[in-house]
């Protein structure tokens, strides 16, 4: 069997993990070839690739980014764009003169839906969910997340020792474009005061009433704010528009939007962090490690076994698969209901409404 793999979309912390978990499980296996494709979709156009073994995976499980290179615009079938031209039979071809068995697409919803459509043009597919924003729908978990968590933790600790010495209010605006995941998790271990999400828009009189409350009793206030959230009645904050791409808008600023909003309504000194990439960056979590390369795993069972057109996926502590034309572009949001918003109710953290 040879068996292509490529990363598709943002970069992730655990992606040469599972990478590394794919090759060595093939190859020890026996009797399977490993290619790498390069920059995600765009190398099957460029015909970009290079033979995996043993040697090529060394040493990369604790790597963040992508030994592969990655792109987040280049989908063959709209190439770049909407109204772009449809290149996918010049990637199959390529696919085929490599003599592809199998693809395994590691990405998440745009990459998946990318997948899917190959996999309609009869190259059979395997799909890894990747997502430092946790909102693949079909997994309960993907990989990078729990990195992505510990920046914001770590970052929010830093703030903390800063905001309690000047008694400010500080915002740190997270990633979670339109699911709140890393701005729930990582608020709540990191203390945060406010926590504000895509899911629920807020109201700025509602935060100003808390900042203004610790004020009062002579406390600092720490704000996580997902760059997707929004105060009632407002638009996402948009940073850029990238003409070209599937997904154009970038978001980014809100954190300051607020900042300007509250900082008439208190005395303390309001400034604000945009976390930004560092999220992103960096070497995976032990936990992420782990769940790479058990997604690498379960992906070359999978290959061995002919499951083709399934994504593999964690549901509870079990690694399983669902079909990729199920998740294929679509997200998994916080339910108004889940017990980590609870908790946060409950130990008296604002989510931003009255
Ligand atoms: O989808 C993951 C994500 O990290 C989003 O939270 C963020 O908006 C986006 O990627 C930014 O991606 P890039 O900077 O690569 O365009």
């Amino acid at each position: 069997m040879h068996v292509g793999i490529l990363t598709g979309g943002g970069d992730c912390p655990g992606l040469n993990a599972v990478i590394r978990a794919v090759t060595l499980s093939l190859i020890d296996q026996g009797a399977a070839e490993v290619t790498g494709i390069e920059r995600g979709f765009l190398g099957l156009l460029t015909r970009a690739s290079r033979p995996l073994d043993r040697q090529a995976v060394a040493g990369i499980v604790a790597e963040g980014g992508t030994i592969l290179g990655t792109h987040n615009r280049c989908d063959p079938f709209r190439y770049f764009g909407a109204g772009g031209a449809d290149r996918s039979a010049q990637a199959m071809d390529y696919a085929r003169e490599l003599g592809l068995d199998a693809l395994v697409a590691i990405g998440g919803d745009g990459t998946m839906a990318i997948a899917d459509r190959f996999a309609a043009l009869g190259l059979p597919m395997v799909g890894v969910p990747k997502t430092i924003d946790n909102d693949l729908f079909g997994t309960d978990r993907s990989f990078g997340f729990d990195s992505a968590v510990a920046v914001v933790c770590e970052a929010l600790d830093r703030l903390g020792t800063t905001a309690r010495s000047h008694g400010r209010v500080m915002i740190a605006e997270t990633m979670g474009r339109y699911a709140g995941w890393i701005a729930l998790e990582g608020g709540l271990a990191g203390g945060a005061d406010v926590i504000l999400l895509p899911e629920i828009p807020f109201s700025v009189e509602a935060v100003a009433a808390r900042c203004r409350e610790r004020e009062r009793r002579g406390l600092a206030t720490i704000v996580c704010i997902a760059e997707g959230a929004a105060a009632i009645g407002a638009g996402l904050t948009v940073q850029d528009r990238i003409a070209d791409s599937p997904d154009p808008l970038r978001l980014g600023g809100v954190g300051h939007w607020l900042q300007h909003e509250l900082q008439p309504q208190l005395e303390s000194e309001v400034r604000t962090t945009l976390l930004g990439h560092t999220q992103r960056g960096g070497s995976p979590t032990a936990f992420d490690r782990v769940l790479a390369t058990r997604f690498g795993w379960q992906a070359a069972q999978q290959l061995r076994a002919g499951r083709f057109g399934e994504m593999v996926a964690l549901r509870g502590d079990e690694c399983t698969s669902v079909p990729i034309a199920e998740v294929a572009g679509r997200n998994r949001c916080v339910p108004p209901d889940h017990p980590l918003l609870q908790a946060a109710r409950g130990i008296g953290v604002s989510l931003g409404v009255a």
